[in-house]
C-alpha cells in the first residue's frame, strides 16, 4: 500500500540484505514510487520504529550495505529531477523532492499509527552521539580540550547541567527532531532543529509537542541557504553532509555546506557530525582543504576584514572523535562503519 510504514517486526524486508532499487524512475515531481523510496531509504538508514531495536550485527550489515549502495546507485538515463541529473556517486537522497516525499509518507504513519520514523544509523548510534556529545561539551565547558593534555575534573549531575544549559544547540537536518528530544533529556535546554523539508519539520514538531518537548524550536531552513541570523554553541549533523553530498552537485553544496557551518557556529562552538559515507580521515582532510581555501583567500588583495581573520586562524580544528564504534579490517586498514568526528569553531 502506497506510503505504509510497518515496525521492524512486522516488516517483511526487516531481515533482508536491503538494494537500492535499480528501476526505471519517473520524471518530474515524482521521482520514485512509494515503494521505490521506502526501500532506497532503508538501505541507508536502519528502519525502526522509535524505541525498539535491531540486533547490531544487522544494523552494521544495513549501514555497510548503505555505504555502497548509496554511492553506487546509478538512476535510469532518462531521469529528469527537480534540479539536476545524478550520475555515479549521487542518488535520490541528495534530492530535496526525495525527502518531501518521504516526510509526507513519515506524516501519514505518524498520524496513523504514532510511529516516529527512520532512526538514521540505529539507536546504538544515536545514543553514542547523545552520551559522547554530551560528555565533550561538559569537558569543553570545564576548559578542558580533548587532545590538548588533563584529565577534566568528575563533577556532579548538578553541575553537568548547568553546563549543559548555556550551550545553544542546532541540529542541521533535523528529520524527526528525535535527537533534539535526546539532548533534551540529557540537559541542554537551547535547542533548534531546522530542515529544508517542510514535512521533516512539521513531522518533528508533532512528535515534539506529542512528548512534552515545547521547549525545543523547529523552522524550515536550508543550510546551504540559511535565513537564520544567529549563532550556535553546538551544531550537530547526522546524515545531513551524507545527504547533500549525494546530490549532482555534491562537491560544490559540501564547500557551501562548510561556509555556512562557519558562520552559524560561535567561535570556540563545536561541530559534531555523524556520517556513514566518510570516514573519520576524510572528514578531517575536507575540513582541512576547507582551512587551506580561506587562508588561500585571507592572503588576496581584495580579502574583506572577517575573510583576514583566517590568515592565522582557520576556521576549524580537529577536536576528537568517537573510537567505540565497531571496526573491522579491509584491505589492511582498519575502519568503522560510521564516524562522528568533532571540529571546534576557532
Ligand atoms: C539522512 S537524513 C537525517 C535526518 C536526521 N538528522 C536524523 O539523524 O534522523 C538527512 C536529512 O537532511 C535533510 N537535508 C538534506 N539536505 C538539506 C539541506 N540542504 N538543508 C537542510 N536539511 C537538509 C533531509 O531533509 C533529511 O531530513
Amino acid at each position: 500500500m502506497a506510503g505504509m510504514r510497518f515496525s521492524p517486526e512486522e516488516s517483511p524486508e526487516a531481515n533482508q540484505h536491503l538494494q537500492l532499487p535499480q528501476q526505471q524512475l519517473q520524471t518530474g515531481r515524482e521521482v520514485a514510487s512509494d515503494d521505490d523510496r521506502s526501500v532506497a531509504a532503508d538501505s541507508w538508514s536502519i528502519k525502526s520504529d522509535y524505541g525498539s531495536t535491531l540486533d547490531d550485527e544487522q544494523r552494521h550489515a544495513d549501514a555497510a550495505e548503505a555505504l555502497s549502495s548509496a554511492a553506487n546507485f546509478r538512476p535510469a538515463s532518462d531521469y529528469s529531477s527537480d534540479k539536476d541529473e545524478p550520475d555515479a556517486e549521487t542518488s535520490m537522497l541528495g534530492l530535496q523532492s526525495y525527502w518531501d516525499a518521504a516526510y509526507l509518507d513519515e506524516l501519514a504513519n505518524f498520524r496513523e499509527h504514532g510511529h516516529a520514523g527512520e532512526i538514521w544509523f540505529g539507536t546504538d548510534v544515536m545514543d553514542t552521539v547523545i552520551s559522547w556529545t554530551k560528555s565533550l561539551c561538559t569537558d569543553v565547558s570545564q576548559g578542558h580540550i580533548p587532545n590538548h593534555g588533563g584529565e577534566p575534573k568528575p563533577q556532579s549531575v548538578e553541575q553537568d547541567e548547568k553546563y549543559l544549559s548555556c550551550w545553544s544547540v542546532l541540529d542541521i537536518g533535523t528529520g524527526n527532531g528525535l535527537l533534539l528530544q535526546e539532548l533534551s533529556k540529557q540537559g541542554f535546554t537551547d535547542l533548534t532543529g531546522t530542515d529544508y523539508s517542510e514535512g521533516a519539520i512539521d513531522l518533528a514538531q508533532s512528535l515534539a509537542d506529542r512528548d512534552g518537548f515545547s521547549n525545543i524550536k523547529f523552522l524550515v531552513d536550508d543550510i546551504l541557504e540559511t535565513k537564520l541570523d544567529r549563532q550556535f554553541q553546538l551544531v550537530m549533523d547526522k546524515g545531513t553532509l551524507d545527504a547533500i553530498g549525494l546530490h549532482p552537485d555534491g562537491p560544490i553544496k559540501r564547500i557551501m555546506y562548510w561556509d555556512s557551518v562557519s558562520k552559524l557556529l560561535a567561535p570556540g562552538g563545536i561541530l559534531v557530525i555523524t556520517s556513514c559515507n566518510h570516514t573519520k580521515d576524510e572528514l578531517v582532510q575536507e575540513v582541512e582543504n576547507f582551512n587551506q581555501r580561506n587562508i588561500a583567500i585571507s592572503q588576496e588583495p581584495s580579502a574583506t576584514k572577517d575573510q583576514e581573520t583566517h590568515r592565522d586562524h582557520p576556521p576549524f580544528q580537529y577536536l576528537n572523535h568517537v573510537r567505540t564504534y565497531p571496526t573491522f579490517m579491509f584491505g589492511g586498514s582498519v575502519g568503522s562503519r560510521v564516524a562522528t568526528v568533532a571540529f571546534l569553531r576557532n
